[in-house]
């Protein structure tokens, strides 16, 4: 069922209960957010997605973060006021200090006009780079592996290998935590044969047509056992399958 809202005070509508970040960027606005990925459940962990909502019939706008707010009938949303980008700046700087290098948090920061950091950079993290917003846990999770953990309290906390191991010894080297993660921070090295990821050293599984090497043996076998795509699609890169896709979309002459 789709509700209507307004954004910015123009009208929207949008299936009931869909996050109010995703709503606001299908209609084309933008707002910063560093810990979410659409279809994967929100944490609100890196605070910068924040909006001003009123529901019908409430008095005052409230301030909250729109990654984990479901749209409902009547909301007023506002993506941009002097009051949000205060507050989105503050949070910014509390995230600086753990990625003072990542071009993502840069580029926020100019979007804010944040000039200079608050508080110097955090020396001896377990993960240097690491805001914890525990993307890689659940992107990880959600493709059925869950290979990483966020692990411990507060000033200890940190992502990787669950129960303190230094491998993670699920990891099939998909690859796809290292893709999403916005600082950059999870390391991942092919060599021609190899790849390291997690503390895993996994095999590489060449494209049967152009021989580039594109997954690992380990993530090809699960993609096959699953029967996620066609087993013959498993044996070809990416480029290789959109171009028989292609070609098999082609009017034949
Ligand atoms: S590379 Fe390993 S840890 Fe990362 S998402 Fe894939 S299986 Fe999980
Ligand atoms: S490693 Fe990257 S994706 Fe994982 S919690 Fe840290 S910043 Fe987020
Ligand atoms: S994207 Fe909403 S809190 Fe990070």
């Amino acid at each position: 069922m789709d509700v209507r809202l307004t954004i910015d005070g123009h009208e929207a509508k949008a299936p009931k209960d869909m996050s109010l970040l995703d709503v606001v960027r299908r209609v084309g606005g933008e707002i910063p957010a560093l810990c979410h990925h659409e279809g994967i459940a929100p944490i609100a962990a890196c605070r910068l997605c924040l909006v001003e909502v009123r529901r019908p019939g409430r008095g005052e706008a409230v301030l909250t973060t729109s990654c984990d707010y479901p749209v409902s009938e009547g909301l007023e949303v506002v993506t941009a006021s002097p009051r949000i980008r205060r507050h989105r700046a503050m949070n910014l700087q509390l995230l600086l200090p753990y990625a003072p290098d990542a071009p993502a948090l840069h580029e926020i920061a100019e979007s804010l006009g944040v000039t200079a950091p608050l508080f110097a950079p955090v020396t001896g993290a377990p993960l240097p780079g690491c805001i914890l917003c525990e993307l890689c846990v659940r992107v990880c999770a959600a493709l059925g592996y869950h290979a990483l953990a966020a692990i411990g309290r507060g000033d200890h906390k940190r992502v990787g290998p669950p129960f303190g191991r230094s491998v993670a010894t699920a990891c099939v080297g998909c690859g796809a935590c290292h893709e999403v993660c916005p600082t950059g921070c999870i390391a991942m090295e092919d060599t021609a044969t190899t790849r390291r990821i997690w503390g895993r050293e996994l095999e590489l599984f060449t494209c049967r047509r152009c021989g580039k090497p594109f997954t690992t043996v380990a993530h090809r076998t699960v993609m096959v056992a699953r029967g996620d795509i066609p087993a013959e699609s498993c044996d070809l890169c990416e480029t290789c399958r959109s171009r028989d896709y292609a070609r098999r979309l082609a009017p034949v002459r």
